[in-house]
């Protein structure tokens, strides 16, 4: 990908010689293919001008169905941030109909000034990792926003893209301009284009000439449009349910002749294969050629970080082990183990003077709570714990972990027997805070919303079914409870404390999971085959997590103390009684957290609650597997976001604008 983006860089200033574009700034800038030289921002990168009679209007967009994922009118709005009934009704087909992959579906939507561009947000979660700003735009958003946008309005940058980071998404849409209305045109189609299509060609599909898409885009008859570009096309009517496309050329189609000189009604047609085919040919050349000055780049910059610590050497579990036990703290390290994972983050050892340092002698005001101490290494904000003992498993866990929701050991220090392990910093304290702590600090705060409980439950499951699931050998945490869900600025879940955390490899025939004599955790999230028979399997997570999600429903801690303070009783023997019997729903109403203050939709409250339910069962084959529990979660969630938008805020928001109009 960095390939293609250097080489997109280069053929741009190539073209950038070629072609000149006139600016009357009266319509909106075409990309012209701007949008893939990510590294430099443009004018036409950044959106289309705030220019129109109105300041905000119903404009359309297309979007190519790309299954399995994006292929039906649900999907597509949930992605594009439209409504699935008016996609649906803009295409004749239904909510949920699948369309063949390719077919160009219509999305209405509602486009606004937002400062000076007109923009429809919408929002994306990180799926994976290695997305970067550039895929987001091009490929999943396909064009519909650009990585220069996408850059200017989200805070983080390129190298700082997670899995499950929510990106703020703009998307190019416009409303018509004085001219444009004039011409009697009533609204602005952001097409994508394809592959051997003309200005005159997509003037054919929607019934519109030639001239106005020009004028539209800025364009003269000889500009070069290029392939997968967005485009904006003037609409006198709503477009049409079936948009028909133009013949596409074959696939390694000749090079066409040279445009002729006098540009006739044709010229548009070639110039986009030959912008095509320049690219291609372009790409290929100086992709070979960036490759390797791509490469050596990147090996530079490698080398070149962390600049802090000195020496920097690739090493295997095993001479890191040696590390941690030999090594004096006279020496600085930063090792990074085998794979490109550990490229990104790898694990230093520090030396004992640079945490004094950072955590100010550890001094009573940087100390968290127990052990654990606010530090600050160069600005940058971390906490550093302190444990005795041989802690090697907890480092060689973590640092072949690599996770958003799982907290990020950065580092670690050894010093007269003592271990010190530096975390990345989650600046919300812990979520048996939020819930449990009566101090004045949390007790002053607006209590967390529904939608961020929801977060927290999908976060924490996400984190637990890529333990259970996705490393190898498999791990367990077994110590989960809300007291090491970490919560950050944003109030995104880090799991922490993996000091119980192992390795469970036996999953042979007869299912044998490893067995212990040695039983410590935590009263009230321990499963009861653990407490019992000291047995250790995923499922024993399931379990806490149930009670992890039982907190969150009704902001109670994992074991209730009777009002007397006599008797106690669990949270997860407490959930059986609410959702057995009669008169469920009242039940539910009073097992939830009173600081909710009624803030939620009660069906997605007691799907959870059932979920928990199922979670907590003793016998623990009956406990689904945590990816079933995170699949749930998911719809869950999903639901609560439609959910979410409170009606308080949208009725505040179009008071405003009718207000503005007003006075206008
Ligand atoms: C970009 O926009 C700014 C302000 O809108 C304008 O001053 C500037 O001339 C534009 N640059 C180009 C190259 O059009
Ligand atoms: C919508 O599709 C149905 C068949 O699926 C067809 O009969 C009808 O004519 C279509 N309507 C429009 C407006 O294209
Ligand atoms: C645009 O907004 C209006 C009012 O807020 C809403 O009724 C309409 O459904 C929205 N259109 C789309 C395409 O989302
Ligand atoms: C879209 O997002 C921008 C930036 O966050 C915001 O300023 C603007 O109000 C949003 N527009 C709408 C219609 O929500
Ligand atoms: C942009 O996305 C399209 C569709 O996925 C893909 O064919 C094209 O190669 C991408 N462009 C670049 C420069 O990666
Ligand atoms: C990540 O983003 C934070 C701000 O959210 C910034 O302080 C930090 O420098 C960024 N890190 C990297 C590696 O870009």
């Amino acid at each position: 990908m960095a390939t293609i983006q250097c080489a997109a860089t280069t053929i741009l200033l190539l073209l950038l010689f070629t072609s000149s574009i006139p600016k009357s700034h009266s319509q909106q800038e075409y990309v012209n293919n701007k949008q893939l030289d990510c590294d430099n921002e443009f004018n036409s990168t950044k959106g289309n001008i705030c220019n129109g009679v109105s300041t905000s209007c119903t404009s359309y967009l297309t979007f190519k169905s790309s299954p399995p994922e994006y292929a039906t009118p649900s999907s597509i709005s949930y992605l594009l941030n439209s409504t699935p009934s008016l996609i649906a009704a803009a295409n004749n087909i239904t909510d949920v109909e699948s369309v063949a992959a390719d077919t160009l579906l219509t999305v209405p939507i509602n486009c606004s000034c937002s400062g000076p561009y007109y923009q429809h947000n919408a929002s994306y979660s990180i799926k994976i990792l290695g997305e970067t700003y550039f895929t987001i735009a091009n490929n999943t958003y396909q064009s519909l926003t650009t990585c220069q946008a996408l850059r200017a309005q989200n805070r983080f940058n390129d190298r700082n893209l997670t899995k499950g980071l929510n990106l703020h998404v703009p998307l190019r849409c416009a409303c018509p301009t004085e001219k444009q209305r004039q011409a009697g045109f009533n609204y602005l189609l952001t097409y994508l284009v394809s592959k051997g299509e003309s200005i005159s060609s997509i003037g054919e599909i929607f019934g519109v000439d030639e001239q106005s898409i020009l004028d539209a885009n800025e364009l003269s008859a000889n500009s070069v449009i290029f392939y997968f570009t967005p485009i904006s096309v003037p609409l006198k009517t709503e477009p049409p349910a079936k948009i028909q496309r133009g013949a596409t050329p074959p696939e390694d189609s000749p090079l066409p002749p040279p445009p002729p000189p006098d540009g006739d009604s044709d010229s548009s047609k070639k110039w986009v294969i030959v912008g095509i085919v320049v690219g291609v040919v372009l790409l290929l050349l100086v992709g070979v050629a960036l490759f390797f000055l791509c490469r050596r780049q990147r090996k530079k910059k490698n080398e070149a970080t962390p600049p802090a610590k000195p020496f920097s050497a690739s090493t295997t579990t095993e001479t890191s082990k040696k590390v941690l036990d030999s090594i004096p703290t006279s020496q600085s390290w930063s090792l990074s183990s085998e794979g490109v994972r550990y490229m990104i983050e790898s694990v230093s050892v520090y030396k004992f003077e640079e945490l004094q340092q950072a955590t100010g002698f550890f001094s009573e005001e940087n100390k968290i709570k127990g052990s654990v101490y606010r530090a600050s290494f160069k600005g940058d904000h971390a906490a550093v714990k302190v444990l005795k003992g041989d802690v090697s498993g907890e480092i060689n866990i973590l640092k072949r972990i690599n996770h958003f929701n799982i907290i990020r050991l950065s580092g670690f220090c050894v010093y007269k027997g003592d271990t010190y392990l530096v975390y990345e910093f989650a600046e919300n304290d812990s979520l048996e805070d939020w819930l449990h702590n009566d101090s004045k600090k949390y007790v002053n705060s607006v209590s967390l919303s529904w939608v961020q409980r929801v977060q927290i439950a999908h976060d924490v499951a996400d984190a637990l079914n890529y333990l259970h699931n996705y490393t190898s050998p498999p791990h367990v945490h077994k110590n989960l409870k809300s007291g090491n869900v970490l919560l950050d600025g944003n109030f995104r879940a880090k799991i922490s404390n993996f000091g119980l955390a192992r390795a469970v490899e036996d999953r042979g025939d007869d299912g044998g999971f490893q067995l212990t004599r040695h039983v410590v955790g935590t009263q009230g999230y321990m499963a009861p085959e653990y407490i019992e028979n000291g047995l250790i399997t995923p499922k024993m997570d399931v379990f806490a997590f149930g009670v992890v999600v039982l907190e969150l429903l009704s902001g109670r801690e994992a074991i209730v103390r009777d009002k007397n303070g006599t008797g106690q009783q669990m949270l997860s023997g407490i959930v059986n009684q609410v959702l057995e019997g009669e008169n469920v729903r009242e039940k539910l109403g009073g097992f939830m957290d009173p600081n909710l203050r009624g803030e939620y939709p009660l069906d997605l409250a007691y799907s959870m609650a059932e979920l928990a339910k199922l979670c907590v069962a003793h016998d623990l084959n009956s406990r689904p597997q945590i990816s079933e529990v995170f699949m749930t979660l998911s719809k869950i969630q999903s639901s609560s976001l439609d959910w979410d938008p409170s009606d308080d805020l949208e009725r505040s928001r179009s008071v405003s604008q009718t207000s503005d109009s007003r006075y206008r």
